[in-house]
């Protein structure tokens, strides 16, 4: 991925940060999730007076795309800090969003945790998420589900 492909991921990121609905946490998060095939999509976090029901800004661009049909995916950007504030630190992912990223993505998925849109930390879903429990956890040695 060229650096000016990163930026503009990161970007993304940080505006659709702008739609953050966070009035308990008052910690806005955006996500650009870029697919192979170059389509992107968006998130922000999603909050609920009832507070379970909250959905991060990763899993609002994984829930977007996969309803949409897009299956594999490249990198994802993520921006995070207090709302009102531009971020100025790298916010990782919460281990369910990396359990998601497991569900789909492979080790070389590229996520880079973005403060501006041209300062950003880029990890391998390797190495945030090692020895993850995924779908091929289910397989058997033929090939078939051990679930099935
Ligand atoms: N949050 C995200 O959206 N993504 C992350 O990577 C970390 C946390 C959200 C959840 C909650 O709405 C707020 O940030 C504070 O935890």
């Amino acid at each position: 991925m060229e650096r000016c492909q990163k930026e503009e991921l990161c970007r993304a990121a940080l505006r659709a940060r702008e739609n953050a609905y966070c009035p308990y946490s008052h910690f806005a998060v955006g996500a650009a999730l870029l697919c192979r095939d170059g389509r992107v999509y968006t998130g922000c976090n999603v909050e609920s007076a009832a507070y379970a029901p909250s959905v991060c800004a990763e899993r609002t661009a994984f829930c977007k795309a996969v309803s949409e049909g897009a299956r594999d995916f490249a990198a994802i950007a993520i921006a995070g800090g207090p709302q009102g504030e531009a971020p100025r630190e790298a916010c990782p992912p919460c281990g369910v969003c990396r359990q998601v990223m497991l569900e789909f993505c492979g080790p070389d998925f590229a996520v880079l945790l973005a403060w501006e849109e041209t300062a950003w930390k880029e990890v391998s879903l390797q190495e945030l998420a090692p020895m993850g429990f995924g779908p091929g956890n289910l397989e058997k040695e033929d090939g078939s589900r051990a679930y099935v």
